[in-house]
């Protein structure tokens, strides 16, 4: 998105605000007697929102007046049939982009490292050939899956699996649930990183399958070979700390040890 690197630790903290706003260590903004209730995550949600978006209008003005070769730049003078993006359209967009791609990609990154360090027979296969890499960061993706649901209204009367679900009906489809179903995923509950196919649903289905999805893969990938070429000794050191959340699959705190590469 072009934006410079010293405001990365504090997109960091806005978006654990909002989407971490269920957690109490993400709640120090309000009074703490209501830490850890629903009103604390409202007011912790809205404050991380009302922060983003006012820090993400002044970036808007600042390129509308020097336009740079980034993506916000790009949106300003994008239009979409003719018509152009509203200001409203493009902080919006600068707020999904920046909570969708880092709060999901950073916890599939240590929730896979978790995951490798339980399995250490997939961990060595992998260290052992990291051209199996592509297949170990879907099943990772299967396994993890970042993010634990989305939810739809359903438009029309509809019967799934001898489940009625009427019109109007708010639907959760939770990823995790289909990323273990037996009719699809032979011995679902093994972790391995050669499984084929591997139809996971961790970056949704359909129309709003996730924008982007060959980017976090990429990111993955990428972070795993290096991850392992400079510290092939890395291991998790004691119990991860997990975000309260029903949204997203996060892992706050993880001690790892390793040796220094020289
Ligand atoms: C491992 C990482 C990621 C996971 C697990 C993930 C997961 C998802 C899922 C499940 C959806 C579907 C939403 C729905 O059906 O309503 C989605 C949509 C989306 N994702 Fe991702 N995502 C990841 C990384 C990213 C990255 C890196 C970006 C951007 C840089 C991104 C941007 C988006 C956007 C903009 C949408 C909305 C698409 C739409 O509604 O048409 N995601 N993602």
């Amino acid at each position: 998105m072009g934006l410079p690197q010293d405001v990365w630790p504090l997109m960091f903290e806005l978006t654990n605000s909002v989407l971490g706003a269920g957690d109490p260590e993400y709640q120090a903004e309000v009074p703490e007697e209501i830490r850890g209730s629903g009103e604390a995550e409202r007011q912790t949600s809205m404050s991380g929102e009302m922060r983003m978006l006012g820090y993400f209008a002044e970036i808007l003005a600042q390129r509308r007046k020097e336009p740079k070769d980034d993506l916000i730049s790009i949106l300003l003078e994008a239009d979409v049939d003719g018509e152009r993006l509203t200001e409203q359209d493009i902080l919006a967009f600068c707020f999904l982009i920046i909570l969708a791609g880092n709060e999901t990609t950073r916890n599939a990154i240590s929730g896979g490292l978790v995951t490798l360090c339980e399995h250490p027979e997939e961990r060595a296969r992998l260290q052992a050939d990291m051209s199996l890499i592509d297949g170990a960061v879907e099943e990772i993706l299967r396994w993890t899956s970042p993010l634990h649901h989305m939810s739809r209204v359903a438009t029309e009367d509809v019967e799934v699996r001898g489940t009625k679900i009427a019109s109007g009906d708010r639907v959760f489809m939770w990823y995790p649930s289909a990323n273990r179903d037996e009719d699809i995923f032979p011995d679902p509950y093994r972790f391995d990183i050669t499984r084929t196919p591997n139809d996971h649903l961790a970056f949704g289905i359909g129309e709003h399958f996730c924008l982007g999805a060959g980017f976090a893969r990429k990111e993955m990938r990428v972070m795993f070979e290096e991850l392992f070429r400079r510290f092939p000794d890395i291991q998790v050191a004691g119990p991860p700390e997990r975000l309260r959340s029903n949204f997203i699959n996060g892992i706050k705190h993880l001690p790892v040890t390793f040796t220094p590469a020289r």
